[in-house]
C-alpha cells in the first residue's frame, strides 16, 4: 500500500482534507496531527476499521481508545449520560488536551471501549484535526500513531517510521504543540480522578473551574501497576532501544552540574536531552557527544514539546544510553510520568514462538537466527510446525544457509505445535498470513499475540523453500534476518 502524505497548507483550506475525511468515514485508517501527539484514526462506529488499528499498532485488546469529537453536539452519539461537571470543564478546557471518561452508550462498539461501561472522549483543538473531523462527519477513535511501546509520534515523520506502506493517509501539519498525550479525567469517579497525567493538571482545573479533582500521585503506587484504572498505564511505553536515565539535580546542584557528574559514569556512547542554554554551559568541557537540545532556557514546556522526538532521534543515532533532564513538581508530573516509563528496563525472560508448516525449514531457521542474535538478552525463541510429518528432520540446505552466517543449527526432529506452546509464548510469529489466520482461529484467547512475518516485513510473506536449491533457503534466511530486530522489539515491549 502506498501511503499518501497530505501536507497542510497555511492558511488552511478545509477542502484539502475532504478526501481523507471521506475515506475515514468509509473505513480507511488516517493518521492526523492533534495538539498533543499524532493519532491513528478510524471511524468509531466501524468495528472492522477499529480492529485494524489494534492490529497495526500491536496494541493489547484490553486497552480502550479515545473517541475524538468535533464539539459537545456530537456527545449524544457515544455518551449515555453527561455528568453535570462536564459542562464547566468543557467550557474551560475544550477544545484542548483534556479527555473525559463518562458512561457509554451501548451503540458504541465493544472494541472501542474494550468492553468497559465507560467511553473516553476528547475534543482536539488542532486546526487540521478539526477540519478532518468536520470532513469525516463521524466520531473518530485515535490512539497515538506509534507501534505499541514506542515513543508517541509528535511529527509526521515519526508516524511514517512506524507505519509507512501500511496505512493510506498521513496528514502532516508539522510538530505537535504540546508533545505529550492528553490528560485523562474520569468523570464517573467522585471526586473526578486523573487517570493519566497531561499538560492540564489538577491545579489548573481547580484554578479555572473551582472543581476539585483527584490529581496524579507523584510516584506511581505499586498497586497501580497491577490493577490500573486506565488500562494503558500498565504497559511499558515510550521506550526507545537505548537505556534511558533521568538526570535530576540534587540539593544545591544546578542541572548542568548534575549532567556533568552523571557523564562520568555513563554507558558510552551516550546521548543527552537538555535545553540549548544548559548545553552551552557544559559543552566546553566534554568530548564530542550526541546531543538533542530544545530551544532556549531549561523549562518544562520546551522539554515536554520535544521529549518524544528526542527519544526517537537519539535512538536513531545509535547511542546506548539516553540521559534526559528531569523536573520536579506537580506541573511536571506528565513529563516525568512519560520519562519514567521510558526508563523502565525491558522485560526479561520473554518467549517467542516461530511457526511454519513442517518445522523443517523456515521456523527452525527463524528460531536459530533469533537465538543467535539476541543471545544474552534474557529472551528465547523456539519453533514448531502446524502439520509436521513424524520423523522429519531439518532440511540440509537450511543448515547450510545458516552456516554461511556462522550459525549452527542443531539437527533435532521436527516438532508439532501444541496448545501449551502457544499459550506459554509471549509472541507467536507465523511465516504466512494464512498460517496466522489458522492459528488465530484455534487460539482466539491469545489472538492479539499472534503475528505473521509480513507484519514485520512490510507485507512480504516468507514462502516455503522446501525441496528447492540453496538459493531459496538463502532468500528465506535473509528475509527472516531483516525482520528479527522488529520482532525482538515487539517481544520486549508488549
Ligand atoms: O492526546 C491523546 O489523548 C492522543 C491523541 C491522538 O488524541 N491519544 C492517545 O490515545 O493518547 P491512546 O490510545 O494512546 O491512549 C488512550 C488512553 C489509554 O491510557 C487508555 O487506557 C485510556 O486513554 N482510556 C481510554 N478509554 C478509557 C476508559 N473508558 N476508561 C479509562 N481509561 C480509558
Ligand atoms: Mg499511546
Amino acid at each position: 500500500m502506498k501511503t499518501s502524505v497530505i501536507s497542510v497548507q497555511h492558511p488552511m483550506d478545509p477542502e484539502d482534507l475532504r478526501l481523507p475525511g471521506q475515506a475515514l468515514a468509509r473505513g480507511a485508517i488516517v493518521a492526523f496531527p492533534t495538539e498533543t501527539v499524532y493519532g491513528l484514526g478510524a471511524s468509531a462506529f466501524l468495528p472492522e476499521a477499529v480492529s485494524e488499528i489494534f492490529r497495526l499498532k500491536g496494541r493489547p485488546a484490553d486497552n480502550p481508545l479515545i473517541v475524538h469529537l468535533l464539539s459537545a453536539d456530537w456527545l449524544d452519539q457515544v455518551a449515555e449520560t453527561v455528568p453535570d461537571l462536564f459542562w464547566l470543564l468543557y467550557e474551560a478546557f475544550s477544545p484542548g488536551p483534556l479527555t473525559f471518561v463518562m458512561p457509554r452508550r451501548s451503540e458504541v462498539p465493544d472494541i472501542v471501549t474494550s468492553g468497559l461501561h465507560t467511553v473516553a472522549v476528547r475534543f482536539p483543538s488542532q486546526q487540521a484535526a478539526r477540519a478532518l473531523l468536520q470532513a469525516a462527519g463521524v466520531p473518530v477513535v485515535a490512539p497515538s500513531a506509534n507501534l505499541s511501546g514506542r515513543p508517541s509520534p509528535t511529527r509526521a515523520r515519526h508516524v511514517l517510521d512506524d507505519f509507512a506502506g501500511r496505512i493510506p493517509y498521513v496528514i502532516d501539519d508539522g510538530p505537535c504543540e504540546v508533545g505529550l498525550e492528553s490528560t485523562v479525567l474520569d468523570l464517573t469517579a467522585d471526586p473526578p480522578r486523573i487517570l493519566r497525567p497531561g499538560k492540564i493538571t489538577a491545579r489548573q482545573i481547580r484554578e479555572k473551574t473551582g472543581i476539585e479533582v483527584e490529581g496524579w500521585p507523584d510516584s506511581i503506587a505499586e498497586d497501580q501497576l497491577v490493577h490500573p484504572s486506565s488500562p494503558g498505564m500498565k504497559y511499558r511505553h515510550y521506550a526507545p532501544g537505548a537505556r534511558v536515565t533521568i538526570v535530576l539535580p540534587e540539593q544545591g546542584q544546578s542541572i548542568e552540574e548534575a549532567f556533568s557528574a552523571r557523564l562520568e559514569n555513563s554507558l558510552q556512547p551516550a546521548g543527552l536531552f537538555l535545553s540549548e542554554a544548559s548545553w552551552e554551559q557544559i559543552r566546553g568541557n566534554l568530548p564530542v557527544m550526541k546531543v538533542y537540545t530544545y530551544q532556549g532556557e531549561r523549562g518544562r514546556a520546551g522539554a515536554m514539546h520535544s521529549l518524544f522526538d528526542a527519544l526517537r532521534t537519539l535512538d536513531e543515532m545509535g547511542v546506548r544510553e539516553i540521559m534526559a533532564e528531569g523536573f520536579e513538581g506537580e506541573e511536571a508530573s506528565a513529563y516525568m510520568d512519560r520519562l519514567t516509563k521510558a526508563a523502565v528496563e525491558p522485560r526479561q525472560h520473554r518467549r517467542a514462538l516461530f511457526v511454519c508448516e513442517g518445522n523443517t525449514c523456515r521456523s527452525p531457521m527463524a528460531e536459530a537466527i533469533f537465538n543467535d542474535r539476541f543471545a544474552g538478552s534474557g529472551t528465547r525463541a523456539s519453533s514448531a510446525g502446524l502439520s509436521v510429518i513424524a520423523g522429519q528432520v531439518m532440511a540440509v540446505q537450511a543448515t547450510e544457509a545458516l552456516a554461511e552466517w556462522g550459525i549452527e543449527l542443531a539437527n533435532r526432529p521436527s516438532r508439532q505445535i501444541r496448545a501449551r506452546m502457544v499459550r506459554e509464548a509471549d509472541l507467536i510469529v507465523t511465516m504466512t498470513e494464512s498460517q496466522r489466520a489458522r492459528l488465530r482461529h484455534f487460539f482466539p484467547d491469545v489472538e492479539a499475540r499472534i503475528y505473521a512475518m509480513s507484519d514485520f516485513l512490510e507485507g512480504i510473506e516468507v514462502s516455503d523453500p522446501y525441496g528447492q536449491a540453496i538459493h531459496a533457503y538463502r532468500r528465506v534466511r535473509d528475509q527472516l534476518g531483516s525482520a528479527m530486530q522488529k520482532i525482538f522489539d515487539r517481544l520486549i515491549l508488549i
